[in-house]
């Protein structure tokens, strides 16, 4: 009794702690900025025919540009700011905010859920870092650095799919299969991130259903399927549902956004902005929801290098005007690459749920949210209000299925 007692007061201490932690200033601006860089810069990438699912990570793209700030000079370094509209914070309150965001969100220990990051700064053979510049990029946004010869291409990317598979633990295989303008510095993300449901999945609740990419193309994915109380939303003026699946202990949500029907989703991306997202939000009820969706593992990798270009980062890209002196001690130096990349796992795990809602009035007459045609995704922390990722799911790996008739 005594002892349960401590412990539970120990526990309580813990939580309050926990609790009090409050996010700076900067943070919290930064947070909110690079929430707004998600939207525009899924919006770029969206406009881009070839591509199919998106997968973004905002919080760790606004690190790696706090990361080029850090080793930027003039208009090279302000262009970083702009991109974050955070053209008033000095530069220390930048490097801390962006630190102290990161560390926060991916706390894996703390918030129950898988996400590995690592970040990567290639430079050419030629080139050799300044020890400042080493010390505060890993400080304050966890880079490492490695020199590479790119006029091997080969062994190049050899070297860089090699060390993401690493880091990822096997996750992720490959991020890129070539590598374009090889004299210049190339950053590498390289992510796992795998939901671990607030309430889990019954791992025997899944079976083999088909998956709409088109009207004429179906693919065989695994489904799984589970009925709960969530926070769910019906856009009837849109024809969109949108869902909030908490995760860990409610530190941070997956928000699915999806037509009723399968249709390209070019109509929703007209309608997303954060205010519209914001407001989907402050609609949600409690509902029974009887959840369908897909198990499965993604792999994607974007090359952000012009996106960013295109979103007002102009010269850090540019050979000619680049100043990444503080890198390199010279001016030596241009970003000719931004492989951002990700593994994603969807599967049953996550806490256990509470089964005596079960045969109750609570879970009648569910609502059907069947996610078997392209969705958009959001994962949206709770504290930090920062979005850690966006992205679409619009073609799933699986066996084209056969047409039914
Ligand atoms: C999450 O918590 C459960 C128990 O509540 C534990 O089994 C699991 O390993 C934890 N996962 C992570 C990623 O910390
Ligand atoms: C955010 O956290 C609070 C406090 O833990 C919780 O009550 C709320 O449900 C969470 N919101 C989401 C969307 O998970």
């Amino acid at each position: 009794m005594w002892v349960t007692n401590i412990a539970a007061l120990c526990l309580l201490a813990l939580l309050a702690s926990a609790e009090e932690k409050k996010l700076s200033n900067h943070a919290t601006t930064l947070a909110e900025n690079s929430a707004n860089l998600a939207f525009s810069l899924y919006h770029n990438m969206a406009k881009e025919k070839d591509t199919e699912n998106i997968i973004i990570s905002p919080v760790v793209v606004a690190s790696s540009l706090g990361m080029v700030a850090l080793g930027g000079k003039a208009s090279t370094a302000s262009q970083v700011k702009t991109v974050l509209s955070a053209d008033n914070l000095q530069d220390d309150h930048l490097h801390a905010g962006l630190s102290e965001l990161l560390t926060e969100v991916s706390d894996a220990k703390k918030r129950n859920t898988t996400w590995k990051i690592s970040n990567r700064l290639y430079g050419p053979s030629s080139v050799s870092f300044v020890d400042d510049f080493v010390k505060n990029s890993k400080k304050h946004y966890n880079y490492d650095h490695s020199k590479i010869n790119f006029r091997d291409k080969r062994s190049a990317v050899n070297s860089i799919n090699e060390w993401a598979a690493k880091s990822t633990d096997g996750k992720l295989p490959e991020v890129t299969k070539d590598v374009q303008n090889a004299d210049g510095a190339m950053i590498v993300n390289a992510m796992f991130f795998k939901p671990h449901w607030d309430e889990k999945f019954h791992e025997k609740m899944v079976d083999n259903r088909g998956f709409l990419v088109t009207r004429s193309f179906t693919v065989g994915v695994a489904m799984m399927h589970r009925t709960g109380l969530y926070d769910f939303h019906e856009d009837t003026e849109n024809r969109i549902f949108v869902l909030n699946m908490p995760l860990g202990q409610k530190q941070a949500s997956m928000i699915l956004i999806m037509p009723y029907h399968l249709e390209p989703l070019a109509r929703l991306e007209k309608l997303l902005t954060k205010k519209q997202v914001d407001t989907w939000l402050s609609k949600m009820e409690k509902k029974a929801v009887a959840i369908s969706l897909p198990k499965i593992s993604m792999e994607v990798s974007h090359n952000l290098q012009k996106h960013l270009a295109d979103l007002g980062l102009t010269e850090a890209v540019d050979k000619a005007k680049a100043d990444l002196s503080k890198i390199s001690g010279k001016k030596d130096l241009y970003l000719s690459n931004v492989l951002h990349a990700s593994a994603l796992e969807l599967d049953t795990e996550g806490n256990p749920y509470d089964s005596s809602i079960f045969g109750t009035d609570q879970l009648r007459n569910p609502k059907l949210f069947y996610v078997d045609h392209p969705f958009i995704f959001l994962v949206k922390d709770n504290k930090t209000n920062s979005i850690l990722y966006i992205g679409r799911v619009v073609r799933p790996k699986g066996e084209k299925m056969r047409d039914e008739l």
